[in-house]
């Protein structure tokens, strides 16, 4: 089977841990007699080096005519602290989202057993989490009207939701409900916001047409508190695209980093494929950055675009033992792990391509 995969490397470690996720889906190839015509394209500060844009036109045509997309990261420091700086690495994400209509963002925030300790949470209150995000990409504050006015000392963004936004992502996270728990939990602002009183109205009545799936609505400040306080009774929740940021950032703190998520952005086309964690200048180039994200976001795109589960599932199995092995990079090691066990970015790519060979041997054995 031909596919196309254009691999978007972008800024800081989005280059050392794409090479990772490029790396295994090669393997995936190898393993299952695939064939993948890999391309590569540029987008962020760097894209913005080369050619004065976040997404040039160049990037943007290999993405519409791909089966699927690996990204990495975008951003770089030199313009965090700079707001007057007017083309930025970020513009050419949201770009590529909007361009290519990939509305849903699909974040799932699951714990393996092996890293417990890894995270800041307690492990009887973290075990058996398993959490489904639905965050809506091409809308709210990110997208809608902004400007500055009164000599630059009033700023403003627009938070603007259409019904039929909300409908297409509240459709997708009840159809998943469906083969999960059967739980959505709906995230807005209801109490002081318009747009999230238009949120809660749709929801509901796309909620209508799955009577077997429980919907229940929470506020963002609440739902915040709870997920820290109760992961476990959260299934699938469903948000807006700032509340979606902010609390899978949150979210990741359940799977023990953000260096172990994996996400995927879908709409009515091609899908992307992307770690949930940033350009983390502060540690690019060092070799120590986690690849599990984008081998995981690998994963995804492989059950997601493909629809490939055993390719797939043999991915997230090589990683489970890799763990099992007490095999970490920096970012999940806890007092237990073993120093000599501490890998870098390609060493841990390689411990779960050796992974992958070996179940493969035992399967066809
Ligand atoms: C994310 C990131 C992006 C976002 C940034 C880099 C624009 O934080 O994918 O979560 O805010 O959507
Ligand atoms: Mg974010």
């Amino acid at each position: 089977m031909n596919k196309k995969i254009v691999i978007l490397p972008g800024d800081g470690i989005g280059k050392e841990v794409t090479a990772e996720g490029k790396r295994v889906l090669q393997k995936v190839a190898d393993v299952f007699d695939h064939s993948f015509v890999f391309e590569e394209a540029q987008i962020g500060h760097e894209a913005i080096e080369a050619t004065g844009n976040p997404l040039p036109d160049e990037s943007l045509m290999k993405l519409k005519d791909c089966d699927a997309i690996l990204f990495g990261a975008v951003g770089h420091p030199k313009y965090d602290n700079d707001p007057t700086l007017k083309v930025r690495p970020e513009q050419g994400l949201l770009k590529m989202r909007k361009e290519l209509g990939l509305y849903a963002n699909l974040r799932p925030i699951k714990l393996f057993d092996e890293l417990l300790g890894a995270s800041s949470i307690k492990p009887e209150i973290l075990k058996g989490s398993d959490i489904l995000f639905f965050r809506e990409l091409t809308g709210d504050v990110y997208f809608g009207e902004k400007g500055k006015k009164d000599d630059g000392n009033t700023a403003y963004d627009l938070m603007i939701y259409q019904r039929f936004e909300i409908e297409r992502i509240a459709h997708k996270a009840f159809a998943a409900a469906r083969t999960r728990k059967k739980k959505v939990v709906s995230v807005d602002k209801a109490n002081v916001l318009e747009s999230s009183r238009l949120w809660r109205q749709v929801v509901t009545e796309v909620g209508q047409h799955y009577p077997d799936v429980q919907l229940e609505h929470q506020f963002v400040d609440a739902a915040a508190m709870k997920l820290i306080q109760n992961p476990r009774s959260f299934d699938v929740v469903l948000t807006g695209n700032l509340f979606g940021d902010i609390l899978t950032d949150e979210a990741s703190q359940i799977a023990g980093s953000m260096g172990m998520l994996a996400s995927a952005s879908v709409g009515d086309t091609v899908g992307l494929y992307e770690p949930i964690h940033g350009s983390a200048h502060d540690i690019t180039g060092q070799g120590i950055a986690n690849p599990l994200a984008s081998i995981l976001s690998a994963a995804l795109l492989l059950d997601i675009s493909f629809g490939w589960k055993e390719e797939s599932e043999m991915i997230i199995r090589a990683v489970e033992q890799a763990l099992k092995k007490g095999y970490r990079t920096r970012d999940i090691r806890d007092a237990a792990t073993d120093e000599k066990k501490i890998l870098s970015t390609s060493e841990m790519g390689r411990v779960v391509r050796d992974e992958m060979e070996r179940i493969a041997k035992t399967q066809w054995a």
